[in-house]
């Protein structure tokens, strides 16, 4: 679907030739010799390199860089910023891109969606280019087949909007936040509210088109099974380039429904909790049911904690409320909580759009409420006591806890059926949810990590063990010793690798050692080369 030209193979040759003769670890900044590799090797190129490349002297340059800057905790005149932002319109731009930056010593960052929560994919402590893909966004739908060709730099969203419109019966299971990246999302795992029936989005991946470390532009076929397996959830960023993704499209019912439903303290809130905990991940497969706890006001001007409990049933009402009453009657759900709606609809819904707006919302790139926030993660295997979560109650009314809250994410389902090493995100069998620790400010100066952090440790008890586990999509630079210059061992990497991994993180290891020896593509948190030197 993307055609490549075929001149491109003997310019690559020719910087190849110079890539293997020259300094790749060299330390100095070469900047302009970085554009002069650019525009000597993308002058062939149907659209030319120069009108999409933003130095520090453009005027476009930062708005560029903010466009998809989503945390703001990453948008401070201390942040360190890229020597050039690049916005590739072809392949060729992005082979181009890889071969000069290893030729003078430049390290890339690549961008979909910008959603990383710690910043990675545009920030770096070294002199860095970033590859932004929003130009990448094509999106083909194949309605007979059930599948779909959907480039990196396409968001959810568009991906969501675009499946719609062909067929109000076809889905796709991804994330809640419209605006996320399909580049990031699909390479860390992906998960929404339709997780418990089809699983994740990277479990929906069928092919993948990659630029690796030499410029090569390799389909699944192509790229093997091994390197096909360790970028469906292996994190982006650490074996190359993703182009675009062919994905699965599910079937989803011309009526789902939806319910949102707060029980304060007051409302017997921390029973509703413990009950959920036996239900969520062992309810029908079509209904999910999460919690959203935060603080909020009472009506007595005094503050609560409010678990506000969010569903989506892929199905009508009528078949809901039986099933509500048979399994979580404690809730006390009634039809008048109910809204029936066509797929899409529940997604603009469960995001919080108001109720008619219109469809297209999907396409806006731009977040509704960009902020400053830091995000933990953790899996819970076994029930936490009325007692436990009684002990998390009091954290919400501190300081730190304006504007934070914690998101339960039901497991179960088909996520319970799917092989830890099936792909590399391993969290499956046993776990009955996830939480997502999240702590937001609007101002840089009242930024503070300590509550989030005792909130995490608070949690250790009652959460997954040996390892504690993470999700990569919810990066978190706290959980281990962190590639500050490009050189993490293996051991030192395995701390956080094998939160995030489990046993998988060894073959991501093995499949990095053989595509990327040198570990060019690199970040705090990406897959180590076994090869890599330390101390360099
Ligand atoms: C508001 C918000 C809501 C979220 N909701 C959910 C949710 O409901 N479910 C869920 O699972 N996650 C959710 N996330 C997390 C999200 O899935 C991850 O942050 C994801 O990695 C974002 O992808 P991106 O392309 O937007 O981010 P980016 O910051 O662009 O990329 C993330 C990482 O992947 C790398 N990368 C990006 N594109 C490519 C590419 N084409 N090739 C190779 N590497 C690449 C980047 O370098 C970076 O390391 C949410 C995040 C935010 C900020
Ligand atoms: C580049 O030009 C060739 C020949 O005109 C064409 O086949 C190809 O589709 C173009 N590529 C892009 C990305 O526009
Ligand atoms: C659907 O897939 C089949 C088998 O892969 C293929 O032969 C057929 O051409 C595809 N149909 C369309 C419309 O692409
Ligand atoms: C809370 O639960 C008790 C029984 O456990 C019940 O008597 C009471 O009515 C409930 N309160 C509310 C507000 O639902
Ligand atoms: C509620 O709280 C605010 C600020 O804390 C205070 O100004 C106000 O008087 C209070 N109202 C009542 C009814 O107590
Ligand atoms: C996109 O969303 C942002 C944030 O809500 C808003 O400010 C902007 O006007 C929207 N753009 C369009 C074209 O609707
Ligand atoms: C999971 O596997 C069990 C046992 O094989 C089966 O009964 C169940 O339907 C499967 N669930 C899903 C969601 O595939």
């Amino acid at each position: 679907m993307i055609p490549l030209s075929s001149y491109l193979t003997i310019v690559l040759i020719a910087v190849l030739f110079s890539y293997t003769s020259s300094a790749v670890y060299s330390t100095s900044i070469h900047e302009d010799n970085f554009l002069q590799c650019l525009y000597t090797y993308s002058h062939n190129s149907n659209s030319s390199i120069s009108k999409l490349v933003y130095t520090k002297t453009n005027s476009a340059y930062s708005s560029i860089l903010q466009f998809s800057t989503q945390n703001l905790r990453f948008a401070t005149h201390t942040t360190p910023k890229p020597l050039v932002i690049i916005t590739p319109q072809e392949v060729s731009h992005i082979q181009t891109i890889i071969i000069c930056s290893q030729n003078h010593g430049l390290q890339i960052r690549i961008r979909s969606g910008g959603h990383d929560f710690e910043g990675r994919s545009y920030v770096s402590k070294v002199p860095f280019v970033i590859i932004d893909l929003t130009n990448f966004r094509e999106i083909i739908i194949d309605v007979e087949n059930r599948s779909a060709w959907v480039q990196s730099g396409a968001t959810i969203g568009e991906l969501y909007y675009k499946i719609s419109r062909k067929s109000r019966n076809l889905g796709f299971p991804a994330g809640a936040c419209p605006t996320i990246g399909v580049g990031g999302h699909i390479s860390g795992g992906g998960y929404g509210t339709v997780v418990r029936k089809f699983g994740l989005a990277a479990d929906n991946v069928i092919d993948a088109h990659i630029i690796d470390v030499k410029g090569r532009f390799l389909d699944r076929e192509a790229m093997g099974e091994d390197l096909f397996w360790a970028i469906r959830g292996g994190g982006g960023a650490s074996f190359g380039v993703i182009i675009s993704w062919k994905i699965k499209l599910v079937q989803v019912p011309s009526i789902v429904t939806v319910f949102n439903v707060p029980k304060t303290l007051e409302q017997n809130a921390t029973k509703l909790v413990h009950k959920w905990q036996h239900v969520a991940s062992k309810i029908d497969e079509n209904m999910y049911i999460g919690v959203i706890l935060q603080r909020v006001n009472s009506k007595s001007n005094s503050t609560t904690v409010q678990a506000l409990f969010q569903s989506l049933f892929l199905g009508g009402v009528d078949k809901l409320i039986p099933l509500m009453q048979e399994k979580f009657p404690e809730l006390g759900l009634v039809r008048e909580d109910c809204i029936e709606m066509s797929w899409i609809e529940s997604v603009l819904n469960l995001y919080g759009f108001p109720k008619g707006e219109s469809h297209e919302v999907l396409l806006n790139r731009t977040q509704a409420t960009k902020d400053i926030f830091k995000v933990k993660s953790d899996f819970v295997k076994v029930p936490i006591s009325e007692n436990g979560l009684e002990g998390i109650w009091p954290m919400f009314h501190e300081d730190g806890a304006k504007d934070a809250f914690m998101y339960l994410f039901p497991y179960g389902g088909i996520m319970d059926n799917i092989s830890e090493s099936e792909i590399p995100f391993p969290h499956r069998y046993g776990n009955l949810y996830q939480i997502q620790y999240s702590a937001h400010w609007h101002e840089v100066e009242k930024m503070k990590f300590n509550w989030i952090r005792k909130l995490y440790s608070y949690m250790e008890p009652f959460v997954s063990k040996s390892p504690r586990g993470a999700y990569i999509n919810y990066r978190d630079l706290d959980i281990g010793v962190n590639n500050i210059n490009g050189y993490t061992s293996y051991k030192q990497a395995s701390v956080w690798g094998v939160k995030y991994f489990k046993n998988n993180f060894k073959r991501l290891a093995n499949v990095k050692t053989r595509v990327d020896p040198l570990n060019f593509f690199r970040n705090e948190q990406s897959i180590p080369s076994r090869f890599t030197k330390r101390g360099k």
